[in-house]
Formats: structure tokens, C-alpha cells, sequence
């Protein structure tokens, strides 16, 4: 079966700084592949290139195996590839279901159809087995993991396939680190494709199946989540360890 999202190659440069040098990824359906390395491997670049936040110097990116030029966010979230960035603000005055559908709201004859958002925004919630009570609170009376579990709830709004997710558990409790876990796990059991950024390896472990690793803009190995030796992930991400890319496809 074909991935459902492939990059080849991808090179990225800022000014002088080479971030990404040939990078090979990919994530099928019902698939959560984590995305370690240490600072500034490259992580949040390889997000932001298959968010169409920025172009690709070189290389492709396919969906379905056909190649896509994501010029845009916009294009991207019309592709089917929702991201869901550390530095998204929510607005900590608005309820549940605004943050949803921020930008996005729906409206019918002219007139917002808040009933339909606080539905959709139920059926949301309870698809990712969220534990927000009240989908009326305000932003602020909620926990740092309530609130992640609402940026991918507004992620979910653009009906994606695939969903990337920056760090999603950086600076949450171990009790909500636990809860943004399920959420991905949810979303796996939905059929998307999950990117799961980050370098907690205990918390990559706990939900991923494969594990990409980047150091310094390179692939340096690919693993099996429940197999691999810890020692041997983080020699790679040290670079104790080099392991050749893959053979490309
Ligand atoms: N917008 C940018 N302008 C200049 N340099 C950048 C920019 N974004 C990232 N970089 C550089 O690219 C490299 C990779 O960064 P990044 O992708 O953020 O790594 P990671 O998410 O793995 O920590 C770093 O050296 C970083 O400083
Ligand atoms: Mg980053």
C-alpha cells in the first residue's frame, strides 16, 4: 500500500544554515510514526514544509504517491494535512467551541450555526476520549493538557488525513502528558496518519509505531517503536551511532 504522505530528498536552507540535507519520510493511514532528534535537527522545519509553511529548497513531497506542491497552509489543511504547532495561541477568553472554529466558523443564512459547532464539537471531544467536561468553559479555566487537547480537536474541524503534531506533550504534567498519549492513540484508531514530533523517547515510545530519527538535517535511522533499544535510539540521536538512510522507494 502506498504511504499516504512521502517526502524525498527534501533539502532547506536558511541563509547559511542547511536545516534539512536530503531528508526521506513518510506516514501510511493508521500510522503514528515519532519524529526525534535533538535541537535543531530539523523537526519543526520537515513540520513546517509538510504544513506548506515553507517550500522545500529541493526534493518532493507526495501524497498517495502523487508529487504535491504545498504553496500554502491553506493548500496544505485543503490537501488533508492538518498541523498542530506548540506556538498555535488559543484565545484564552473564548469557549471550547470558538477555539475550535476560530477562523473557521460555521454559518448558515448569515447567522453562525453555534448549535452545529457545539455538536461537532462534542462529537470531537468524545472522538479523542477527552475529559472536558463543559464544552462552554473558557479557555483559561482549562489544564495545559485540556488546552493541547483542544488545538488537535481544531485540528480535526478541517477533516484531515493526516495530522502533525509539534511537541504536543512539551511542558504538560506526567498525568496530562498521559492524556495527550490517548489522544493520539485516538487518532491513530481513526485511521489518520500521525506525525508525533518530540524528544521525550518514553513518551515517542509509548504511542508510535516507527521512530524516524534527524540529527544535524540528516535521516540517521529508522526504527521499530516496541523493539528498538533505548541505547540504540539514542545513539542515533546523539550521533554515538550513524545509521545510513534507507534505500529510497
Ligand atoms: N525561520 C528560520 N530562520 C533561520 N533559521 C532557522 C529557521 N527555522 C529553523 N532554523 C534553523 O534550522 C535548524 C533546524 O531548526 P528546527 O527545524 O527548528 O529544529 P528542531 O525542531 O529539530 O529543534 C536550526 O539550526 C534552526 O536554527
Ligand atoms: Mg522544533
Amino acid at each position: 500500500m502506498l504511504p499516504l504522505l512521502q517526502v524525498r530528498g527534501v533539502h532547506k536552507y536558511f541563509g547559511g544554515v542547511h536545516a534539512l540535507e536530503g531528508v526521506d519520510f513518510e506516514v501510511g493511514a493508521g500510522e503514528v510514526v515519532g519524529l526525534v532528534g535533538d535541537n535543531a535537527a530539523g523537526k519543526s522545519t520537515l513540520a513546517r514544509i509538510i504544513a506548506g509553511v515553507y517550500r522545500p529548497d529541493a526534493g518532493d513531497v507526495l501524497l498517495e504517491g502523487k508529487p504535491v506542491q504545498i504553496a500554502s497552509p491553506k493548500m496544505a489543511l485543503d490537501l488533508g494535512i492538518a498541523t498542530v504547532f506548540q506556538e498555535f495561541a488559543l484565545v484564552e477568553s473564548l469557549d471550547v467551541v470558538s477555539n475550535l472554529f476560530l477562523g473557521r466558523e460555521i454559518v448558515h443564512r448569515g447567522l453562525l450555526a453555534r448549535d452545529e459547532m457545539e455538536r461537532l464539537t462534542r462529537s470531537y471531544l468524545r472522538q479523542l476520549n477527552s475529559r472536558i467536561p463543559d464544552v462552554h468553559v473558557q479557555l483559561q479555566t482549562l489544564s495545559a493538557g485540556q488546552r493541547q487537547c483542544v488545538s488537535i480537536a481544531r485540528a480535526l474541524v478541517t477533516d484531515p488525513r493526516i495530522i502533525v503534531l509539534d511537541e504536543p506533550t512539551a511542558s504538560l504534567s506526567v498525568a496530562q502528558t498521559a492524556e495527550v498519549l490517548q489522544h493520539i492513540e485516538r487518532l491513530r484508531d481513526m485511521g489518520l496518519g500521525v506525525v508525533f514530533i518530540g524528544h521525550n523517547l518514553s513518551d515517542i515510545r509509548a504511542v508510535a509505531d516507527r521512530i524516524e530519527v534527524l540529527r544535524h538535517g540528516h535521516n540517521n535511522g529508522s526504527f521499530p517503536a516496541g523493539s528498538a533499544k533505548q541505547e540504540d535510539l539514542l545513539a542515533a540521536i546523539t550521533g554515538a551511532a550513524r545509521y545510513p538512510s534507507r534505500a529510497p522507494a
